[in-house]
């Protein structure tokens, strides 16, 4: 397990090159590869295209004082491991993924357990919108503007039993679609989980788009979990797996390294990672760094979820 190699995950404070740098030359490279795509490849090309439909939702309270980061910031700054470890892989190669037709198993302790077609899983004539602030554990944030149910509700459908504790979540792992898997990064399937009543929080939510269409497939299409007071890891793209359990799940990040990425991981500017701060972040797009606030700012929230917890030993 590649723990503590270095890569941009884990890059020290002041070696990050400015994103606006690192944005406007993905800008000019993919126009570049635009280009030489439709000139040489058309049918390549258009295959990598994937059109993004729009998504009708309600606008929602679930909003903040602050403009949303870049469109493509967002899709083309990204950690999706399957598809690479630099920040702009996602981008360059997850067009291999199919978002479509997507199915997720849903088991365990459940009374409607089953294999449902996203369709049948997320109602999507009741979409929200949601702007969230996401807190990567690297030390960076963006603003997202969400669209897609509470999670809440898909568990509401599939009726967990009495004695379900806690809720896991699996990422596709399909060596043809991810050409990540072939570097033992992390222990493929990616998992992640969440305990019964963080699951049913109003804030909890499963993401189908952004910015008002479909998700791309870098963001984690097509349904992917977005849990905005815990760091982003927790955030687990492209599900296709819903398991309810008794006993607390492992999670991809825990097993990597149990000592830097706990079950809970809330955000908490008091609990450095173990080998960098996690007092203040940068925001994707601007110059200097902001304070972190503890739970991301979602303390009112979220904060009597943990009351007696000791978040210092749980984080
Ligand atoms: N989900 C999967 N399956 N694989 C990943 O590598 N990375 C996580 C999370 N979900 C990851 C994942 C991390 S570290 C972060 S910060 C967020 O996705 C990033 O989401 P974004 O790329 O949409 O900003």
């Amino acid at each position: 397990m590649l723990i503590k190699r270095s890569e941009n995950w884990q890059e020290s404070e002041n070696s990050v090159t400015s994103e606006t740098v690192y944005l406007n030359r993905r800008r000019l490279l993919a126009g570049v590869a635009v280009a030489g795509a439709a000139a040489l490849a058309p049918s390549v090309f258009a295959q990598r295209d994937r059109v993004l439909k729009p998504l009708t939702a309600t606008p929602t309270s679930f909003k903040l004082d602050e403009s949303p980061t870049p469109e493509d910031a967002i899709t083309q700054y990204n950690n999706y491991y399957e598809f690479g470890t630099g920040k702009g892989d996602p981008a360059d190669n997850a067009w291999r993924l199919k978002p479509a037709p997507w199915s997720v198993k849903v088991d365990g302790l459940v009374d409607k357990p089953g294999t449902y077609a996203l369709e049948d899983l997320v109602d999507f004539n009741a979409l929200e919108d949601r702007i969230y602030r996401l807190r990567c554990v690297e030390a960076w944030s963006m603003i997202v503007p969400w669209v897609g149910i509470p999670l809440a509700s898909v568990l509401k459908k599939i009726e967990p039993q009495s004695g379900a504790k806690y809720v896991a979540f699996e990422t596709l792992a399909d060596r043809d679609q991810m050409p990540g898997l072939r570097w033992p990064v992390l222990d493929w399937p990616y998992t992640e989980g969440l305990r019964m009543d963080e699951a049913m929080n109003d804030l909890a939510f499963l993401a189908v788009g952004l910015y008002g269409k479909e998700l791309p497939n870098q963001n984690g299409a097509p349904l992917r979990l977005v849990v905005p007071w815990k760091y982003g890891f927790k955030s687990i793209k492209s599900i296709v797996r819903i398991s309810l359990t008794d006993t607390q799940p492992a999670t991809s990040w825990n097993i990597s390294a149990p000592r830097e990425y706990g079950f809970y991981s809330n955000v908490n500017p008091d609990v450095d990672h173990p080998r960098w701060s996690q007092s203040r972040e940068r925001r994707i797009g601007e110059f200097g760094r902001r304070k972190t606030a503890k739970f991301n700012g979602y303390g009112d929230l979220v904060a009597g979820m943990y009351a007696g917890m000791d978040l210092s030993k749980n984080y």
